[in-house]
């Protein structure tokens, strides 16, 4: 099932703002270097999206849970306020040693802070006061639900979650699906429409993304 009309694809770029110089050669290069997974990538339209969360909630402490090549952080470290710093969670050195050459290029290595440990026990690491004011959620399916949990109690009220791949190409409806990550996405999907500590909207942008804000 495709969530957004494939014919609309160029014209949602189009109306987003554009991917500079840099994004498109980080693009080009993961297309090249990894043809089998550059598709996890985020699109040109969600990382704007991403930049303006980030930007919204006047973000000091962004956390990231799934950085590949970077596109998607350096969209949210773009975002930040001054002084602000993103923690990034990956186990890939390798795709992760494509993102530290464009967070070097682009000039926002300094405020990246990439973790390369299961998201799961760095994420547990972390101090677990409120002080987190946007996270993004993108990596294996079948940690969100942790992965949420662990955000959700470090996000200051009004910060903002937002989660990719919330529908999975549509599985979510398809009962016949029992797949382990379609069934984790949606525990996650129902635990987060029943959580009383926040507010959500599920958007579909791409392959579906919630937005969860903390009351
Ligand atoms: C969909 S990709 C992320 C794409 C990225 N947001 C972007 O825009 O380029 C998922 C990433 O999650 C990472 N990943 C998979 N399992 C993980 C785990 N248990 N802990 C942390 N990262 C993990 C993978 O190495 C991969 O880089």
């Amino acid at each position: 099932m495709q969530i957004v009309n494939p014919a609309l694809d160029d014209y949602l770029n189009d109306h987003s703002s554009p991917a500079d110089e840099l994004l498109r050669d980080l693009a080009e290069e993961t297309r090249r270097a990894l043809p089998d997974s550059a598709r996890m990538q985020v699109s040109q339209d969600e990382a704007a999206l991403l930049t303006m969360l980030t930007q919204l909630t006047g973000a000091q402490l962004a956390v990231e849970v799934g950085t590949f090549t970077g596109y998607s952080s350096i969209a949210i470290a773009r975002g930040l306020a001054p002084g602000g710093r993103l923690i990034a969670c990956d186990v890939s050195e390798e795709w992760t040693s494509i993102a530290r050459r464009y967070w070097e290029r682009a000039g926002v290595d300094e405020r990246i802070d990439l973790r390369i440990a299961p998201a799961a026990d760095t994420l547990r690491a972390l101090p677990a006061q409120e002080t987190v004011d946007f996270a993004f959620i993108d990596a294996d399916k079948v940690g969100y639900p942790v992965y949420y949990e662990e955000l959700v109690t470090r996000l200051r009220p009004g910060g903002l979650i937002a989660l990719d791949n919330v529908l999975q190409g549509g599985l979510v409806v398809d009962e016949s699906d029992q797949s382990e990550s379609v069934r984790a996405i949606r525990a996650v999907n129902d635990t987060i429409a029943a959580d009383e500590r926040v507010s959500c909207a599920m958007l579909p942008v791409r392959d579906g993304v919630t937005l969860v804000r903390k009351l």
